[in-house]
């Protein structure tokens, strides 16, 4: 497939040219492998068979990417940890809501359930955490409700957490996260694009690497506005660290020791990112 009828398949589903630069060659590769399966002999035919849901379905599970790494952006993790989930707990005595919107395969769904742990022994009283991963493909779902890794893909994970939230499994092939950190997450299948936001209000949502990479500027605006909509005021949105917001917004300030890192904000709540 050359770079003009993959450029064709991206325009007709809105996704970005841009966007897929890095891992261009391993999706066309993934698509090839699929046409040949179904016996598209042209871009064309491909094209037209995408009006069939069940084929459309199948080629946007192909389009998805599930890079991610646990703790993914450091710096992001240390202020979550110093400033933002300090001034929520704060904030919130009953129950925060976090939603992690295209959570792949887990690993940043993990990582803060990890660091709202250690915040147990900081904090005498923590409010009910409830996080809601969500994702398109319900392969990812599948793997990352397992909670089973292998140890290539902790990288980034200490030897500490580990020890502490971790077990072999009984092959010796994967690392298994503890069942009392999987009890605050609920999984499900949401497309941003498809649906609207998940109901209620939510403290903090991870929007990384997916809607504000992938996708063409002009479908991300309509899905960004809605998902700032279900961001309680106050709340922080958390989005890619090489990704732009879609537009600029004084309902959003920017964190300045982290630059992927916003706050919605109202007048009567005092500005944490100022
Ligand atoms: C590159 S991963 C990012 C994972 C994680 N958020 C991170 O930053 O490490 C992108 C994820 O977004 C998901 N995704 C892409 N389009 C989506 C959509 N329309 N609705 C829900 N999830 C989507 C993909 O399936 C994939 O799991």
């Amino acid at each position: 497939m050359n770079d003009h009828e993959f450029r064709q398949l991206l325009d007709r589903l809105s996704l970005s040219w841009q966007g897929y630069a890095k891992v261009r060659k391993s999706v066309k590769k993934r698509i090839c492998r699929h046409m040949q399966k179904c016996g598209y002999q042209t871009m064309e035919d491909y094209l037209r068979a995408l009006d069939n849901p069940e084929i459309l379905t199948e080629v946007e599970y192909l389009l998805c990417v599930s890079i991610s790494h646990f703790f993914r952006d450091q710096y992001l993790w240390k202020i979550l940890e110093e400033e933002i989930l300090p001034d929520i707990i704060r904030r919130y005595h009953e129950r925060i809501n976090v939603w992690s919107a295209g959570c792949a395969l887990g690993q940043e769904v993990y990582s803060f359930a990890i660091l709202w742990d250690t915040l147990k022994n900081r904090f005498d009283r923590l409010p009910r955490l409830l996080i809601h991963a969500t994702d398109r493909n319900p392969g990812y779902l599948e793997k990352a409700g397992e909670g089973a890794y292998r140890s290539s893909i902790l990288k980034g994970v200490s030897g500490e957490i580990r020890e502490r939230y971790l077990r072999v499994s009984g092959d010796g092939s994967n690392y298994l996260f503890a069942d009392y950190l999987k009890k605050d997450i609920t999984w499900q299948l949401h497309d941003l694009m498809k649906q609207p936001p998940l109901a209620g209000m939510f403290q903090i949502i991870f929007l990384r690497n997916n809607l504000l990479t992938y996708y063409r500027e002009e479908s991300r605006i309509p899905v960004f506005l809605k998902i700032v909509d279900s961001l309680d005021e106050g709340g922080f949105l958390i989005i890619g660290c090489h990704e732009k917001l879609p537009f600029q917004s004084r309902m959003l300030s920017q964190c300045k020791k982290c630059t992927c890192i916003f706050q919605k904000t109202h007048n009567t709540i005092p500005r944490l990112l100022e």
